[in-house]
């Protein structure tokens, strides 16, 4: 089967969260299983080396405001299409927001641009490689069906995948011909959105089939409290709609060969982990208490509750546990943190930025991570925190409900725990999960028993991949 992405990012290459990764990993799994994937995404500066190394193959006189052409390329094991759009792409900083730190103010034909080249080659214009089936992902790529209903002739089936319902990509209706959309898609069956466009509803509405990342957030996203108003759109698209949980690059993310960490380890051997964790102490100022060292490592916005954590650190630092916390996003969160790690120095240490290389080195050198979502598709961290022994401490939603064995009497006796679950999830909630891990921090044995079969947890994606492709075999069947 040929098989086509059209995504907005995609690791190695430009990252701001786990769509990269997901996209980054998927296509080689699906190898194993003959099918062939080419993934489409802009041609940001950061790719420009890639793109040098490839050759053009595709030209557009004007596309949405320039001339643009694809780039096929391989690297890193996956065969890419570049979009090379200047006049869209080629500006530094963000992937998404401008210097003044909101949305690019074109992102609506930056994105829209993307989806169209994308249905073009769903119309066969590479000549030589025509997809079998093209996967969509997220808001950026939602119009993919849309501009495949315009053309007239056959075109391939869309399976759009949702990584997160809470950006929908809503622009103005007045934008309708600037996207190149024919009047008669602004339908409650098109493109509309309560009088607006939106692009990740249109995908949704428009696609054979549609995928999310996990089973539970399949489910809560037919609620109100999760679906973000596109909950009713979803219940009646219910039975096109599949959970399928998020797996993890084993080959990037492996405590036995990861060269970012100071010293590898594994489930038998985990003396290594010890100096990961000096290290981790040494950056983040970290030198007081006997407790685990709990670590964060993420986007600092409202759907991680990093709020509810504040209100438990006095409660965490009491119980001598420290926290080391990588991240960036809402200004006031990230001054709080940075106050909190001065009223708690030597307890509690923040170093705000993006940093991948430290993000590997926090997996290897902490004893526990702690993710409390308000909602979370799926969420990676956790599963890198099980292959590498640091045990999640999460809210129970969405993909964390779904990965992670919560440490209850049932599951000590069963001998199956992995991590911790909270729920609900309110400051009082967590603060609890912290204090039963501290628990059991106190108890070695227990707790490297607990490590070691959470290092042992199938993470990969292997079946996951298999349930991605019945899905893809049933959207070509439509
Ligand atoms: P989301 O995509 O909602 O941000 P995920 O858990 O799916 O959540 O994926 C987040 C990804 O981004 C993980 O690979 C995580 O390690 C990475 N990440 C998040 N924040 C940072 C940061 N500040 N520095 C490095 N990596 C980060
Ligand atoms: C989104 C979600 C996250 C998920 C990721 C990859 O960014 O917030 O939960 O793991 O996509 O699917």
């Amino acid at each position: 089967m040929n098989l086509l992405f059209v995504a907005s990012e995609c690791t190695p290459f430009v990252k701001t969260g786990g769509l990269a990764d997901v996209i980054g990993a998927v296509p080689k799994s699906l190898a194993a299983t003959g099918t062939q994937v080419r993934v489409l995404i802009p041609c940001y500066p950061a790719l420009a080396a890639v793109a040098a190394g490839g050759k053009s193959v595709m030209e557009f006189d004007d596309l949405f405001g320039g001339p643009a052409r694809i780039i096929a390329a391989q690297a890193d094991g996956l065969e890419m299409l570049l979009l090379e759009a200047p006049h869209l792409y080629d500006r530094p900083g963000s992937i998404y927001l401008g210097p003044d730190g909101r949305d690019w103010h074109d992102n609506d034909l930056r994105f829209a641009a993307l989806s169209f080249a994308g249905a073009q080659i769903g119309i066969g214009c590479l000549g030589d490689w025509v997809p079998d089936v093209i996967n969509a992902h997220d808001w950026q790529a939602g119009l993919v069906p849309a501009y495949l209903r315009q053309h007239d002739g056959l075109t391939p089936p869309v399976v759009m995948t949702i990584h997160n319902i809470a950006f929908q990509g809503v622009f103005d209706a007045t934008r309708l011909s600037a996207l190149r959309l024919n009047a008669d898609m602004f339908t409650p069956e098109g493109v509309e959105y309560y009088g607006k466009i939106s692009f990740l509803k249109a995908g949704l509405a428009l696609a054979s089939k549609i995928t999310t990342v996990s089973p539970t957030y399949a489910a809560e996203l037919l609620t109100p409290e999760f679906g973000m108003g596109l909950d009713g759109l979803l219940r009646a698209r219910q039975a096109d709609l599949h959970g399928i949980l998020n797996g993890i690059d084993l080959d990037v993310w492996n405590p036995e060969t990861d060269a970012a960490i100071v010293s590898t380890y594994s489930a038998r051997a985990l003396k290594g982990k010890a100096k990961n964790k000096a290290e981790i102490e040494a950056r983040f100022g970290l030198t007081s208490g006997t407790g685990p060292l709990f670590c964060v490592v993420s986007r600092m916005t409202s759907q991680k509750g990093l709020d509810l954590l504040l209100e438990c650190l006095p409660d965490l630092v009491g119980q001598g546990a420290k926290l080391a916390l990588l991240g960036s996003g809402d200004p006031d969160l990230e001054r709080a943190y940075i106050d909190a790690s001065n009223s708690y120095s030597g307890s509690v240490g923040t170093i705000i930025g993006y940093d991948e290389d430290l993000s590997h080195l926090m997996q290897a050198g902490c004893d526990a991570i702690l993710i409390p979502s308000r909602f979370e598709p799926c969420g990676l961290t956790q599963l890198y925190g099980l292959r590498y022994g640091t045990l999640p401490v999460v809210a129970r939603t969405g993909g964390l409900a779904d990965t992670v064995i919560d440490a209850n009497e049932a599951a000590r006796l069963a001998d199956c725990a992995t991590g911790f679950q909270f729920a609900p999830v309110t400051a009082h909630g967590l603060a609890h999960a912290i204090s039963r891990c501290c628990n059991l921090y106190q108890n070695p044995k227990a707790w490297t028993a607990t490590m070691r079969r959470a290092m042992r947890h199938p993470v990969g994606w292997d079946l996951s991949a298999a349930a991605y492709l019945d899905v893809y075999r049933s959207a070509q069947e439509r």
